[in-house]
């Protein structure tokens, strides 16, 4: 069937075309109810009511006995320590049944919510897959979130534990976790029953760092393991969460992205080979992080539900230790698809523009280069497409969805790609454009990304804690859509053009941030009257923040200091991945008459875009001010 073809069924018939994928996975017990319709359910509806399985024995136990013991599951290559290890199947079900037995000794049961807070070493996917092994719930937080995020997530999901480790290595510093975790324990007002910390002894001298554990609260990983007994997978039902994870919305307050466990299974499994054309034994490349949800889906249980080795990569495009290093790991592990975001590329383009360290590397086993967590400009795509001669292909997707919404399928059709576009919808997804009151409107004209209604498998069924905010944020805007909060165009061709985000959410490195979040910090500064924070383009990171700020009257304060402090604040308080390094003061800032701040006319004067002054502006002298201010200070990456 083509492409074409495929899709169109998947949209008519869901039921038919889900039975189909979901009855290629071992469940423990095959669900016979597909999609029903349920009220108790957050979205309405839900998928493979009736089925039971466990996401560790998918991805490893299964392998197993398919004979696949002895293949690589996981290489874990760190430029930064220096240390590269491959874990077979067999080495890596031993390592995640016996971490879940030290779960599971220290009280981790079913529905249990643990957080993870690591680095990217393989204990971060074994401590995932544990405690998916004991059908407990894991929330990972990415390692550049500062202890006042880490704190906000342990309140929200009240995890029995925590996991974490040392330390973590960025090239140029050490970052301290488990002083980080303490801190943030200490101001959560939720406390777990306690912590595992991973000590990572095995590095260079230089990069270990000593750290203390508390006797009766932090047990060491290692200690641990040693006497643990493995553990069997627990089944659970499709419908319990695996996994929540959270993600940037438009207020201070994370949003907790719960994702089932039977959907995201068929869906992932359907991904590997329908988008991505891996099978079991090929290797996957993701250069991403397990703290994103692409390191959930393509870093961890996508390549494993596939019996595909996956590469597990601590390391930068660049400077580890140069811009060959994603070619180097092409080469070395055989991938036959790499993923990442566009601004790796940007920076590896940006560093060795002829790229003429791609000549001292055999990349003959790589098939397709995959990109998103940004729109992959058009420059970016011509360089990559020309110096490597291989397919680039876009994709788009979201925290929300789990799996990509549009792609151009290679395992299905290898369907011709267009710059600038993340091509069309994959099956499962009726992606449509729509205007602000919900009709749907023409092609090549922009609007509101949409998705019909009932999202494919996979996709988050509510936010946790909170299904009021699950249906406000995404399914009240366009009844019977799913409200992407990304805008663009489908051309006559039906591929889709996603042309940036229609809320405050920014996205700078690929990392999806809040600048509603950012305001709130900026704001809590005593000095600080208002503010407004913007995302401006970038030419390496796509955006980075900035900050418009008026400071309160008699102040004992200069402005050079306030923004010195601003910056500080921002980075002590979210974490330097904010890269927020540019604070202004102004005396006045845009708005309506009715008090609304004008931040998209202040992102388009800070971008050098043309812009129209409204009518509605309150004060068109403060457009002047800002323009000489933005235009003083020099956004550098
Ligand atoms: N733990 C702790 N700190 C981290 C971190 C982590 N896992 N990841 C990043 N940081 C820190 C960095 O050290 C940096 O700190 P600094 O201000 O002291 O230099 C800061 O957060 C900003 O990091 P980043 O935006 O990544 O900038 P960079 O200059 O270190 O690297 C790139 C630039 C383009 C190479 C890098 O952003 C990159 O590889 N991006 C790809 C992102 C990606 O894969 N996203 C996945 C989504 S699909
Ligand atoms: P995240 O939830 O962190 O994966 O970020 C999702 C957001 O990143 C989307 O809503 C988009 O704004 C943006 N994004 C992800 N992939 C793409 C892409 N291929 N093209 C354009 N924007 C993208």
């Amino acid at each position: 069937m083509t492409y074409q073809q495929i899709h169109k069924y998947s949209i008519d018939t869901p039921e038919q075309f889900w039975r189909g994928q979901a009855s290629k996975l071992a469940w423990y017990k095959q669900p016979t109810t597909i999609l029903r319709n349920n009220s108790q359910q957050p979205s309405g509806y839900e998928w493979f009511a009736d089925g039971e399985l466990n996401m560790s024995y998918l991805a490893l136990d299964y392998h197993v006995e398919q004979g696949r013991g002895e293949q690589v599951a996981l290489y874990y290559d760190s430029p930064v320590t220096g240390n590269k290890y491959a874990y077979s199947y067999n080495q890596l079900l031993e390592h995640v049944a016996r971490f879940a037995g030290v779960l599971q000794a220290n009280g981790v049961t079913k529905g249990d919510r643990v957080v993870i807070y690591m680095p990217m070493i393989p204990e971060a996917a074994i401590a995932m897959l544990a405690v998916a092994r004991l059908g407990a719930i894991h929330s990972v937080v990415f390692g550049g979130f500062a202890a006042q995020e880490l704190a906000v997530r342990i309140d929200d999901a009240e995890p029995k534990l925590v996991i974490s480790a040392s330390h973590g290595i960025e090239p140029h510093r050490l970052i301290p976790y488990k002083p980080l975790l303490d801190q943030a324990i200490s101001k959560a007002k939720h406390k777990p029953n306690a912590t595992i910390i991973y000590q990572r002894i095995n590095v260079p001298e230089e990069k270990q760092v000593s750290c203390e554990l508390h006797k009766g609260f932090d047990i060491d990983w290692q200690t641990a393991m040693k006497s643990a007994e493995r553990v069997m997978p627990v089944a659970v039902a499709s419908t319990d969460p695996l996994y929540i994870l959270y993600t940037s919305g438009t207020t201070g307050k994370p949003k907790g992205v719960v994702r089932d466990t039977g959907g995201y299974a068929t869906a992932l499994s359907y991904s590997m080979k329908a988008i991505y054309n891996l099978e079991a034994g090929d290797v996957m490349f993701t250069a991403s992080d397990v703290g994103w949800v692409v390191g959930h889906s393509y870093i961890v249980y996508g390549p494993l539900l596939a019996g595909c080795s996956t590469v597990m990569y601590e390391g930068k495009p660049v400077f580890t230790p140069d811009a060959g290093a994603f070619w180097r790991i092409c080469e070395e592990y055989k991938a036959k698809a790499i993923f990442a975001a566009p601004t790796a590329f940007r920076a590896i383009r940006k560093e060795d523009g002829n790229a003429d360290l791609l000549q001292n590397y055999d990349i003959s086993h790589l098939e397709t280069i995959f990109m998103a967590g940004e729109r992959l400009d058009p420059a970016t795509f011509e360089w990559v497409c020309n110096k490597t001669g291989k397919p680039v292909i876009d994709h788009w997707w979201q925290t929300e969805s789990g799996w990509p919404i549009c792609a151009s399928p290679t395992g299905i059709e290898k369907m011709p790609v267009k710059a600038g576009s993340s091509s069309l919808p994959v099956p499962g997804y009726n992606v449509m454009v729509l205007d602000d009151s919900g009709d749907p409107i023409a092609a090549n004209e922009q609007g509101n990304i949409a998705i019909q209604l009932p999202l494919p498998p996979g996709c988050l069924t509510t936010i946790w804690g909170d299904a009021e905010r699950f249906q406000k944020s995404y399914l009240e805007q366009f009844p019977g859509y799913y409200a992407s909060g990304d805008g663009g165009y489908i051309d006559s061709d039906d591929y889709v053009f996603i042309m940036g985000r229609t809320d405050d959410v920014i996205n700078v490195a690929g990392h999806r941030l809040s600048t509603g979040e950012m305001e709130e910090v900026v704001a809590s500064h005593p000095a600080v009257a208002e503010c407004c924070v913007v995302g401006a383009s970038d030419s390496l990171k796509g955006q980075q923040p900035i900050g418009l700020v008026i400071m309160k009257n008699g102040v004992d304060i200069s402005p050079d200091e306030l923004e010195k402090e601003l910056v500080a604040l921002v980075r002590e308080e979210i974490g330097a991945l904010a890269c927020f390094k540019v604070a202004i003061t102004v005396s006045r800032l845009p708005k309506t008459r009715s008090g609304k701040i004008l931040r998209n006319l202040v992102r388009k004067i800070a971008d050098g875009k043309e812009y129209v002054v409204p009518s509605t502006i309150d004060d068109p002298e403060s457009i002047i001010e800002i323009a000489n201010a933005l235009a003083k200070t020099k956004l550098v990456s």
